[in-house]
């Protein structure tokens, strides 16, 4: 699928607006309109806002909305998102997940294995344990004891390819037979999002914030990492502050791209500390991607990191590294993809 491309004007209800294409220069993000709202990251956010705002149009709570919405991006079929996803260097698919509300409530789940919906185990965790965070075997054991299946530990038709092909270039040789493999930096995966033969990124996160009809916030954040990753890599999305930060006050963020970046500067944190400021949600976002570049230098060349927020007056804004980053937003006026603002081609 091509992000580039908007999704063409389609029927999507005799009440609401088709689909538009906009540019991200026309779209005036102060524009504030009635509540609700969704934003999401990606073209897949397209429809995973179709699923939040089922819960949104009718005055359901933004909490929910965000985890039914990116439930769909987990479900999909050789996406970037879920089990179907790249798997780690040793063949392995390993999820993380956060999600957060309007009461600074908020559960996460890493390095999980065989789950096909993280995002619901980490709104267990937030729901059902004194705790923020479970990772690895302890998350699944609890997401097996609150009923989630056991998936089939196998590959996606398409991951399966992408591994094959991945082993191909790398040389990797599974550590239990290598260990040497095992502890060479050569040997790691392309870091998450990398740029495609074809000059696109790739991408595997779907973050997701959301404003209901009362003016409450919440957000949820759920990937598979980067794709050929060290076993055990867990990158920005299941850290609160990091992938997802909600502040009821003042807005909310998200982030996707290279998660090491993110964690690095509390990303999503900063961008909504930011909004409390006084910045909007795109110079938050700017500047929470002009501290990243800062740091990495010449390096910033090398990754993609896009930030995307939604403050309490419900305006937008967004800001990545390179160009080539989308976010989907729903609204009772507007059904769009959108280019983002950025810093480099
Ligand atoms: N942003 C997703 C990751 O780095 O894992």
């Amino acid at each position: 699928m091509n992000r580039r491309k908007f999704v063409k004007a389609s029927a999507f209800s005799s009440m609401a607006l088709s689909i538009q294409k906009i540019g991200a220069c026309n779209f005036d993000s102060a524009v504030v309109k009635d509540n609700p709202i969704v934003i999401s990251t990606w073209d897949a956010g397209l429809r995973a806002n179709k699923a939040a705002w089922q819960i949104l149009k009718d005055g359901g709570r933004a909490l929910d909305a965000v985890e039914k919405g990116v439930m769909v991006t987990e479900a999909e079929q050789n996406c970037c998102v879920g089990l179907s996803a790249n798997p780690d260097r040793d063949g392995f698919v390993t999820l993380d997940a956060s999600i957060m509300d309007e009461y600074f409530n908020c559960g996460s789940v890493a390095f999980l294995e065989r789950i096909k919906h993280p995002i619901s185990v980490a709104r267990r965790v937030m729901e059902k344990t004194p705790h923020v965070m479970l990772v690895g075997s302890g998350a699944q054991e609890f997401a097996v004891a609150e009923g989630f299946p056991l998936e089939p530990q196998e590959l996606s038709e398409q991951a399966q390819k992408n591994y094959d092909n991945w082993l191909k270039k790398s040389k990797y040789t599974p550590p239990a037979i290598n260990v040497e493999s095992q502890i060479n930096p050569k040997n790691h995966g392309p870091f998450a999002p990398y740029k495609l033969d074809n000059g696109e990124w790739n991408h595997d996160t779907i973050g997701m914030v959301a404003m209901d009809a009362k003016g409450n916030l919440s957000g949820s954040c759920t990937t598979s990492g980067a794709g050929f990753k060290m076993r055990g890599r867990v990158g920005d999305s299941p850290i609160i502050g990091a992938g997802l930060f909600v502040d009821n006050e003042i807005g909310a963020c998200t982030a996707t791209g290279q998660g090491e970046d993110v964690i690095r500067i509390a990303g999503s944190h900063t961008v909504v500390e930011l909004m409390r400021q006084g910045l909007s949600p795109e110079e938050a976002c700017q500047k929470a991607i002009e501290r990243i570049m800062k740091i990495k230098g010449k390096d910033a060349e090398k990754i993609q990191v896009a930030f995307l927020a939604l403050n309490k007056k419900g305006e937008v804004g967004t800001y990545a590294i390179h160009k080539g980053f989308s976010y989907a937003i729903k609204r009772n006026d507007l059904e769009a993809l959108i280019p983002s603002k950025y810093k480099m081609e």
